[in-house]
């Protein structure tokens, strides 16, 4: 089952004000004191930001580097795995390149286009305010970069995830609405297990889903379209058509390539099944969809 806190470093702050930000054994910046700090000091310009404002972080010349060759090696993968939808809303939305943006750039970006905006997070969010945030358009993110020594892979949703997969998504009206819904659903449930079972409906479909496009699997997930080794692998997994009971209940391994993913026949189906799923979803129906996966 999908834990969202396994993804995220956790974040403290001591009681001298010092904000840390504890890195997992394996990250590949684990042992660089200044990256550490350098964490901290981002993870506190979110913490200290006064309400309603989004931090500027002043990026060095190393973070911009990180972004522009991550840019650069995804935009031509993009071209050759990711769904027109998606393809189109990047195009339109026109992220730099060659630096790393600032959040409410992004924002300016989207507003015209999908009217979503971006908050800065210090790390991870409490489940129930992540969605309910979604439910009103706008979208928690980091601002940190993954570690220098490479760029093409984090262990944890970095500014790049958040923003080339995130944001290139909810520049899709078709993409915002259904990202929206699932964030409306999570006030529609009462229960835990409800809002896990939405909160996995959204990582098989908006963070790892795949469409049939033309004959090929075209990823639409921000989680795919944001990994460089994910979009090397996802064509060769095991695709699945969407189904809820499945899509809801299947466990997986967040630090593995998704050995499993639910293929949508077209986007009109994703927005049939998957939007009204997120449009109509309860308590109930998550149990009835639990006990279906159960007895199949
Ligand atoms: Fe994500």
């Amino acid at each position: 089952m999908f834990d969202e806190g396994q993804l995220y470093s956790p974040v403290t702050t001591g009681s001298d004000g010092t904000v840390e930000v504890h890195l997992a054994d394996n990250h590949p910046g684990r042992f660089d004191e200044d990256y550490r700090a350098r964490r901290g000091a981002i993870a506190a310009a979110a913490i200290s930001a006064p309400a309603g404002t989004v931090p500027v972080i002043d990026y060095t010349d190393r973070e911009h580097e990180v972004w522009a060759i991550a840019s650069e090696q995804l935009s031509p993968k993009h071209e050759k795995y990711a769904h027109s939808e998606f393809l189109a809303a990047k195009h339109r939305l026109r992220l730099p390149h060659d630096r790393v943006p600032q959040l409410a750039e992004v924002s300016a970006g989207l507003a015209p286009l999908t009217g979503w905006s971006y908050r800065a997070a210090p790390g991870l969010v409490p489940l129930r305010e992540f969605y309910a945030d979604l439910g009103a358009r706008v979208f928690n993110s980091t601002q940190y970069l993954r570690h220098a020594s490479e760029p093409l892979y984090t262990p944890e949703p970095d500014i790049i995830h958040e923003v080339i997969g995130h944001a290139n998504q909810l520049a899709s009206p078709r993409f915002a609405r259904l990202t929206e819904a699932a964030g409306l659903a999570s006030l529609r449930v009462e229960s835990e297990e409800a809002m896990k079972f939405i909160a996995d409906v959204f990582w098989f479909s908006m963070e790892f889903g795949v469409i049939r496009e033309h004959g090929e699997v075209k990823a639409y997930g921000a989680g795919i379209l944001s990994s460089f080794g994910e979009m090397d692998e996802f064509t060769h997994m095991e695709h699945r058509p969407l189904d809820l009971a499945q899509m809801g209940t299947l466990a997986y391994d967040i630090t593995q390539y998704q050995p499993v993913l639910f293929c949508a026949q077209s986007l009109d189906e994703l927005e049939d099944v998957v939007g009204g799923f997120f449009d109509t979803v309860d308590d109930d129906l998550t149990d009835r969809l639990r006990a279906e996966a159960a007895g199949a």
